[in-house]
């Protein structure tokens, strides 16, 4: 049985914590003040779990500029200089991601480029940029980039998608032959390797790896071995028949994290020994020169370092003909699928607190709905709420920093929420609620 109370240190920031007075506090802020000051629904970053978790993750792979923070996680220009000051480099997946980057001053040299419909004008501008890697997705794009550079007078260091035919989950991943899906050039029937023959040849490239990337939260190396392992056998081939020994090895991101408090954390410092040992060992028994290991991991920095606080609005009890749970406290917060659309989208679970007082005594069956006129607007959808839950308690999300924020829309003409960061007792401001102005600054009248 849950304790309420709790507040599972695996799941929350490092720098949670419940108070005598019941109240939670990340890095000495109290949540209910930053509530009052900034409104709800708020996200809440802990700077220094983010940052701690930047170097975790370049202690576990040997150096920080091999891990590419993956911005699609959750970007902003001050997460931008986080990620820029512990080190590490950064994967953009569209121009605006690479702009942010650029805007807050992130170094172009430690940037990868990905996405599967770049454009020429995408491509000139990364480029222009001069951008450390631009990620290789298609024959076309192939072509398109060579192009690009040669008009732009420069050599563009590029890596090469190639999608091994692996989809890794999180507990299991299966490896087909063909794979069905728009990313990469397939290892199957020679494409990649014809594709990495035609960046050779191409004057204004210069092919420096390639990538792959199997899946998200995924909690076993399996998959990332077997992903190694045949895209391994083309640097082999590579260097048998252009006797060209490729420097880099993109194994992309993926690394999971326990969203509730029953899921066990990944030990990411394990689980690299492991990968990097066992790409060691494919490379000897490959007799090829081990390439260096590059990782993209974006939820594991980013999903634990922020809570999303909401107000409880209406609660009410519906009765649902089910013999087990025959009746349902509904509790409405002030958010939803438009900040968060992972439970809606992919049936996501999350661990929610009281984080303004200590819940005492009963608790009943519940389930915390957003706002939005959507039936499947749902939050969480099976908990044990106190059973003294009122409007006006605020309730807190734990591990929604990555892929909530990122991808929140503007549904019944809400407005993203505001983001601020916290450190050592200290509110600093990241990105501003959006308003209503800005809602109807897009009309054109
Ligand atoms: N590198 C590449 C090439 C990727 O496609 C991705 C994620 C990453 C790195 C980062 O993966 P991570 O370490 O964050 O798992 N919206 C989904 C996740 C989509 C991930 C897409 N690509 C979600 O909310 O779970």
């Amino acid at each position: 049985m849950t304790d309420f109370n709790d507040v599972p240190a695996h799941v929350w920031p490092r720098g949670a914590q419940r108070e005598e007075d019941g109240v939670i506090t990340v890095a000495g802020v109290p949540l209910p003040e930053l509530a009052e000051e900034y409104g709800t629904p708020l996200m809440v970053f802990d700077e220094d779990d983010f940052r701690s978790r930047c170097r975790d993750m370049a202690a576990a792979f040997g150096a920080p500029e091999r891990v590419h923070y993956a911005s699609k996680a959750f970007l902003s220009k001050k997460v931008a200089r986080w990620v820029d000051e512990e080190g590490l480099s950064l994967d953009v997946a569209s121009i605006n991601e690479l702009r942010i980057a650029l805007a807050a001053g992130f170094p172009a040299e430690r940037i990868t480029v990905h996405g599967n419909n770049k454009s020429a004008g995408f491509l000139a501008y990364c480029v222009d940029s001069q951008v450390g890697h631009v990620v290789i997705d298609s024959p076309q794009e192939l072509e398109t980039l060579d192009f690009v550079a040669r008009s732009l007078g420069k050599v563009q260091p590029v890596m090469v998608r190639v999608t091994p035919g692996i989809d890794a989950h999180t507990h299991e991943f299966i490896a087909t032959s063909h794979e069905d899906q728009k990313f990469g050039i397939a290892l199957a029937g020679g494409e990649a390797f014809a594709a990495v023959k035609a960046c050779h040849r191409a004057e204004n490239l210069q092919l420096v790896g390639l990538h792959c990337h199997v899946g998200s939260q995924v909690f076993d190396a399996e998959g990332f071995k077997l992903a190694a392992q045949r895209v391994l056998g083309l640097y082999r081939q590579v260097y048998n028949e252009l006797g060209i020994a490729l420097a880099e090895l993109d194994l992309g991101g993926g690394y999971g994290v326990p969203y509730t408090a029953h899921d066990t954390a990944l030990d990411v410092a394990a689980l690299a020994k492991d990968l990097l040992a066992a790409v060691g060992q494919i490379a000897d028994d490959l007799e090829i020169t081990p390439p260096t290991i590059l990782v993209e991991p974006g939820r594991a920095i980013a999903a634990p370092a922020a809570v999303t606080v909401y107000e409880v609005g209406t609660v009410k009890d519906v009765a649902t003909g089910d013999g087990e749970v025959p009746v349902r406290r509904y509790v409405s917060v002030d958010g939803g699928m438009s900040d968060n659309i992972r439970p809606s989208l992919y049936g996501a679970e999350y661990d929610a607190r009281l984080v303004g007082r200590y819940a005492d005594g009963e608790t009943v069956p519940a389930r915390i709905v957003g706002s939005h006129c959507e039936a499947g607007d749902i939050l969480v959808s099976d908990i044990a709420l106190p059973a003294d839950v009122r409007p006006g308690d605020l309730i807190a999300l734990a591990a929604t920093g990555a892929y909530c924020y990122a991808m929140a829309s503007r549904y019944n003409a809400f407005v993203r929420p505001a983001v601020v960061a916290v450190r050592a007792g200290e509110k600093k401001p990241m990105l501003r609620r959006e308003t209503f102005e800005d809602l109807v600054a897009l009309e054109v009248d």
